[in-house]
């Protein structure tokens, strides 16, 4: 059976993403691939509500309570959306995954990166991305891309989005292969012909 690709989209809040992503889909359906945008958290389903939760609940949420319930959500993803479309050759682009939990929860909110790596392998049975883009914005502009109607994680402070950004270049120093990084500084046009090519590079390997 013909096996497709599994492309994460990662950054911090406001570094323009998931426009990215969506004109990357357009892209490679327009050249004839068959494509799949999802994202995490909230795809489908029960992903959707666990999604409302952690955007929009407004009691206290613990750092932990709140891994888990990104990693339920991914784990949901993973097995119902991801890997199916990916063994039916599709290339799936998912506006953020595991890096995220990384990312946000291991140097934004201080929880033990080890383990969240450990617990993200068990979230998706070990399926890993064939590349990651992040988009690395300055804070200053991604918070003005955030505008002021934020939800509970863009209100998590300027401080917290520093470490969540410094977090992201750390992950990709570590792993080079799988993750590249994109100047998202930069305006729309210039970031879509930067992540085209990294698009075009891993579909004609
Ligand atoms: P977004 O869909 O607008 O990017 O919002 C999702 C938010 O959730 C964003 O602030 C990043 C955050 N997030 C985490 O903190 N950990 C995760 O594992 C994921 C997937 C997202």
């Amino acid at each position: 059976m013909k096996k497709g690709l599994f492309i994460t989209f990662e950054g911090a809040d406001g570094c323009g993403k998931t426009t990215q992503s969506k004109l990357i889909q357009q892209y490679l359906e327009e050249n004839g691939h068959e494509t799949l945008w999802t994202r995490e958290p909230g795809s489908i389903g029960l992903g959707q509500r666990i999604r409302e939760l952690l955007l929009f609940y407004d009691g206290d949420v613990s750092p932990r309570c709140e891994a888990f319930l990104f990693l339920a959500d991914r784990s949901q993803n993973i097995e119902h959306v991801i890997k199916p479309a990916v063994e039916q050759g599709k290339i799936v682009i998912c506006d953020r995954h595991t890096d995220s939990t990384i990312a946000y929860q291991g140097y934004g909110r201080g929880e033990d990166i080890i383990q969240l790596k450990y617990l993200n392998e068990l979230a998706t049975g070990g399926m890993k991305p064939d590349l990651t883009i992040v988009f690395d914005v300055s804070t200053e502009i991604a918070q003005l891309r955030v505008g002021n109607e934020k939800d509970r994680m863009e209100s998590a402070g300027i401080e917290f989005h520093k470490k969540v950004r410094q977090g992201y270049l750390e992950i990709a120093k570590q792993e080079p292969d799988r993750i590249k990084v994109v100047n998202a500084d930069n305006s729309i046009e210039e970031v879509f012909e930067d992540t085209k090519k990294l698009l075009d590079n891993i579909i004609n390997q």
